[in-house]
């Protein structure tokens, strides 16, 4: 998750730049980047250290590309700012990026734009390029020099290969196509009528791309154009027309970026080229037909479109849960149907000797660990035990060089879970860090590192990054089981199936977002929570009663089902609310024979239970609809309507859901 911003015509490139990039922050702040290209000019004027890109090297016929960056975490803008001031003065166009790590750690070097080996052609990416490694190995072998570890800089050599080539195909069609450029020109703008030799190569370059992107390219010999193209990574187009010879396109990879800049706004599709120049779009096709793009109609304030048109970031980062789960299972699959961790620094060797799991983690971490627990020891044969960090760290736990200790943490930086993870390196234990932060501490503290792929959350309340973590999990688990030889290959490949589908199913879930608000509303007075579940439906009854807790602030108790008749039964009473989580396993008969016991006791029961499930339906009072998946795979989905109940009741108290009190997003003291 980074964001991208472009601009081509008119005055204000840069603040326009520096502005837009502001309001896409929130995409990520590990570092932050701008390319200008300015009218080639026999005296460059100012230009300062880094932020040279070749003045020497510029193209006489063409423009100056003049580049910086800045890698200081979220000071990156502010240090940018600072380098911008020796900038050219006169700008045709720019492209500009905020970064939130994917491959490569943050640091000035990794950060974008990127250039080619002729510093003519500079790139800002969003998204991952899956086989970069491939592309970039054929790369170094023609010879082209990578200076960074980063997915995007492959995209600058691979459209520097491709412009040779285009450059001749262009040159072909430029007399055939004389006649009828005046006419296009007339309805493109400053656009000729065929596409530029930029998108030619960058139409070239697209099919060898695997994986998700939206990328903008400019390159000196076609000054004031931006080239751009996206699969599944979002990209919009505005243009602003002021009547006044003053128009000009922008590119961005939401339209928050664009709000007050563009009067008009275009959706482009995967796989398409869009040019820009000063006040043209054009869009065309894998065959370079030309696309009409439709047009988006745009009536957001510029506060609510920062939360993309939702309330608050906790409703924004449910809502981009499918996404955050799709991402993190990017990449993880070859095409054999084999799993690949390949942020995961421990050899299959040295995990190959593992004998025993310690999961280690705080809140919803925890949660997500104890998940793991049962897939782990279901699937790869392996014991798990699962402790909260802070009481880990203060106990004798059992540890030697065929333990693994998997901390999961989507700060990375909650200070118990991190001295637990070194105390275990200590103990001579391998240490796998389950992380969404790039570099994090924890992350640079492991012996190997697998990220979550949620992009920054906001909300105090983990949604999207707990997902994220089940689903890392699970294809933990299942690489665990692969290396020990546990699964046969095509019970892997049907469960690898499941895990491709839980997207479309969790979004299924919060489709249905109403309905939960519904059932909250008629729950608005009630004080006493209980939730309960059997097997991994414990964990998330443990989860949804901290949502509850979280942002409510009402007082919710979670249980094992089977646990209640030991004492906490004795609580229920009429006017109690019992939550319980019902989906089918092979515990759902023990599971209503629970919910049998507090009913008997004047308990009003929501469940959440499976698409179609009447007989779940026949025992509650409300049912929390869900789709059903693999029983092992089900807490991704079924903890999906506990996270929007207790986000609609907190609302309906009128509670702060971004901000809850007393919490913090990341805790850093004992
Ligand atoms: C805080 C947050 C929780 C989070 C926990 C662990 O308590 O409020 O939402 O689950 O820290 O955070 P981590 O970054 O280690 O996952």
């Amino acid at each position: 998750m980074c964001g991208i911003i472009g601009v081509t015509g008119g005055e204000g490139i840069l603040e326009t730049l520096l502005d837009s990039l502001g309001r896409l922050e929130y995409r990520g702040y590990d570092s932050a980047g701008i390319a200008l290209e300015s009218p080639w000019h026999p005296d460059p004027g100012r230009t300062s250290g880094e932020a040279t890109a070749g003045d020497d090297r510029a193209d006489r016929l063409g423009a100056t590309l003049w580049r910086a960056r800045a890698a200081e975490g979220t000071a990156s803008l502010q240090a940018l700012k600072k380098l911008a001031q020796a900038a050219p003065l006169e700008a045709l166009a720019g492209i500009g990026h905020t970064r939130w790590a994917t491959h490569g750690r943050p640091s000035e070097v990794n950060a974008h734009p990127h250039l080619d080996c002729t510093a003519r052609v500079a790139v800002v990416h969003n998204g991952i390029v899956e086989n970069c490694r491939e592309l970039a190995d054929h790369l170094l072998a023609e010879g082209h020099e990578l200076a960074s570890e980063t997915d995007t800089e492959v995209l600058a050599h691979l459209v520097e290969a491709e412009l040779a080539q285009a450059q001749s195909t262009s040159q072909a069609q430029s007399t055939s196509q004389a006649q009828s450029t005046s006419q296009a020109q007339a309805e493109d703008g400053g656009l000729p009528a065929a596409p530029g030799v930029l998108a030619e190569a960058l139409r070239r370059v697209l099919p060898r791309l695997e994986g998700s992107f939206a990328l903008a390219v400019m390159w000196s010999g076609e000054p004031g154009r931006i080239v751009a193209a996206r699969r599944v990574s979002p990209l919009v187009v505005g243009t602003e027309s002021t009547g006044t010879g003053q128009s000009r396109s922008l590119l961005a990879s939401d339209i928050p970026a664009l709000l007050g800049k563009a009067d008009r706004f275009f959706v482009v599709g995967d796989d398409e080229v869009v040019e820009l120049a000063a006040g043209c779009v054009r869009v065309s096709g894998a065959g370079g037909e030309r696309i009409d793009p439709s047009e988006l109609e745009v009536n957001w304030d510029l506060e609510a479109a920062q939360k993309g048109g939702f309330d608050d970031f906790m409703s924004k980062e449910m809502h981009e849960q499918p996404q955050a789960i799709a991402d993190t299972l990017l990449g993880r699959v070859l095409g054999d149907g084999t799993l690949t961790l390949d942020e995961v620094r421990i050899s299959d060797e040295e995990l190959r000797q593992v004998d025993k799991v310690f999961v280690v983690a705080c809140g919803s971490s925890y949660h997500a660990g104890l998940v793991a627990k049962y897939a782990i020891e279901h699937w790869a044969r392996l014991p798990v035990e699962i402790d909260i960090a802070s009481e880990f760290r203060y106990r004798d736990p059992v540890l030697d060089q065929s333990t693994l200790v998997v901390g999961v943490s989507q700060s990375g930086e909650t200070l118990d879970t991190l001295q637990a993870v070194l105390a275990a390196r200590r103990s001579g234990a391998k240490v796998l860090a389950v992380s969404n932060v790039v570099d994090s501490s924890m992350a640079r503290q492991a012996d190997g590192v697998l990220y979550t792929r949620a992009g920054p959350e906001v909300g105090v309340a983990a949604t999207k990054t707990y997902l994220a973590q089940l689903v890392a999990l699970q294809v933990l688990a299942l690489y665990l089981a692969q290396l020990r030889g546990i699964l046969y290959p095509a019970e892997t490949d049907r469960l690898l199936g499941e895990l491709a589908e839980l997207p479309g199913l969790v979004q299924v879930a919060l489709d249905r977002s109403d309905a939960v608000a519904r059932v909250a509303a008629r729950y608005e007075g009630t004080k006493d929570f209980f939730f309960l579940g059997r097997h991994v439906g414990f964990p998330v009854a443990l989860e949804g009663a901290l949502k509850l807790k979280e942002i409510s602030y009402l007082r919710a108790e979670a249980y094992p089902a089977g646990e209640l008749k030991h004492g906490p039964i004795a609580l229920i009473e009429p006017g109690t609310l019992v939550v319980g989580v019902a989906t089918r396993t092979r515990l759902w008969e023990k599971m209503m024979a629970n919910v049998a016991e507090v009913k008997s006791r004047g308990a009003t029961v929501v469940l959440v239970a499976n698409d179609g499930d009447e007989r779940s339906a026949a025992e509650a009072d409300e049912v929390l609809w869900v789709p059903r998946t693999h029983p092992l795979l089900a807490p991704v989905i079924d903890v999906v309507p506990l996270q929007l109940f207790a986000y609609h009741l907190a609302r309906l108290h009128g509670h702060d859901v971004d901000r809850p009190r007393n919490l913090a997003k990341t805790v850093t003291v004992e």
